[in-house]
């Protein structure tokens, strides 16, 4: 930049001189203008809606520690989910809170074709044929100890629960799945699922990969949600990414991408917008970010304290995901962002 203000004004001019008559205020002046050079735009095109499942029937159940978001069962989440849909949010992702007495050591309950995912998936399906459904198939859930992976030995074994997830993947297809998102960060798994897919004949069903999942401090109020918080023996660093790397973030989304993931995911969002700008630089694909749990639930806690706006740091922090080069955000505002936008916000 300075060397083309050099070329236009002549070599013997400072930059300081050249640029004096700059006032980039000029453009700001009115919401005409500031319109007019607005460089990126949220819509209601651009939301995924995680939602929490149980079973049940008629059953709504507070999260405390995020306000604003339950656990529904599948009616009702059904009935929530086509609200959603009309005010146009592509696709939902849900996440189970399973019943104690299911979850085991190797979290076997996955691989149960009616289980609480399925269950909501093809209810959901059933009541809202026209909206996206993302399903998870991380073993936490299920497990009784909270990990993704099967643990043997004090080790979360890697091919074993990649085995397992694949398996899992085709039963959440053939209940309707239409994105199957793996969010365990097993090594392989996203080449694995694929082929389980294709074998069972599910080709179009596609994988959203939770490329680069950071070992984060973020999760907790999700794992009072799914009633993991309790359970989690030891971290998650053993398969998570560390949060001071961002070259093997890409190495990461590299292998994903080679092994036939359609969309790649960084998780959580906010503090990771350096990623995510790498990520698509990188790689043009289809880009998303998870605005996870901590992140709604700060959010929401400020706003409750009357300490910011809460609608306005939802909108400007959803923005600054599109800024970042994301195609899509999964966030729990999604039906308030919607709403809003559909208001004309
Ligand atoms: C684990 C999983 C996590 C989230 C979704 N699936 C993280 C974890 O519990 O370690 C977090 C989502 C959120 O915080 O909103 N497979």
């Amino acid at each position: 930049m300075n060397r083309m203000l050099r070329e236009r004004h002549g070599a013997a001019r400072t930059v300081d001189e050249i640029t004096g008559s700059r006032r980039l205020r000029r453009m700001r002046k009115a919401g005409w203008s500031r319109r007019l050079v607005r460089e990126n735009h949220l819509t209601v095109d651009d939301l995924i809606w995680p939602i929490f499942v149980i079973d049940g029937e008629n059953r709504r159940e507070e999260i405390e520690a995020m306000p604003g978001v339950w656990r529904l069962s599948p009616d009702l989440a059904a009935r929530e989910v086509e609200k959603a849909a009309r005010l146009g949010v592509p696709a939902i992702a849900t996440f189970p809170n399973v019943d104690l007495s299911l979850r085991d050591e190797s979290g076997s309950h996955i691989l149960a074709a009616d289980n609480i995912i399925n269950k909501a998936t093809r209810a959901i399906k059933q009541a809202v044929p026209e909206i996206g459904i993302i399903t998870d198939v991380a073993l936490d859930p299920f497990t009784s100890h909270g990990h993704d992976g099967i643990l043997r030995d004090g080790v979360i074994v890697n091919d074993e629960t990649v085995a397992q997830i694949a398996e899992a993947a085709v039963l959440q297809a053939q209940a309707g799945a239409d994105i199957i998102a793996p969010s365990d960060m097993m090594d392989g798994r996203v080449g694995a699922i694929r082929e389980a897919l294709d074998a069972a004949g599910h080709h179009d069903v596609a994988i959203m990969s939770y490329a680069t999942k950071f070992a984060s401090a973020f999760y907790g109020p999700y794992r009072e949600a799914i009633g993991t918080g309790g359970l989690l023996k030891g971290d998650k660093k053993t398969y998570y990414v560390d949060p001071a790397n961002s070259h093997e973030a890409v190495r990461e989304a590299e292998q994903d991408l080679l092994e036939g993931a359609d969309m790649l995911m960084v998780k959580p969002g906010l503090p990771y917008l350096d990623i995510i700008q790498r990520l698509k630089d990188e790689f043009s694909v289809p880009t998303f970010a998870y605005q996870v749990s901590g992140e709604y639930s700060m959010i929401r806690a400020a706003a409750a304290n009357g300490w910011i706006d809460g609608e306005k740091a939802m909108m400007e922090s959803l923005l600054a995901f599109k800024r970042a080069g994301c195609d899509g955000i999964l966030t729990y505002f999604a039906p308030e962002a919607a709403a809003l936008l559909s208001a004309g916000a």
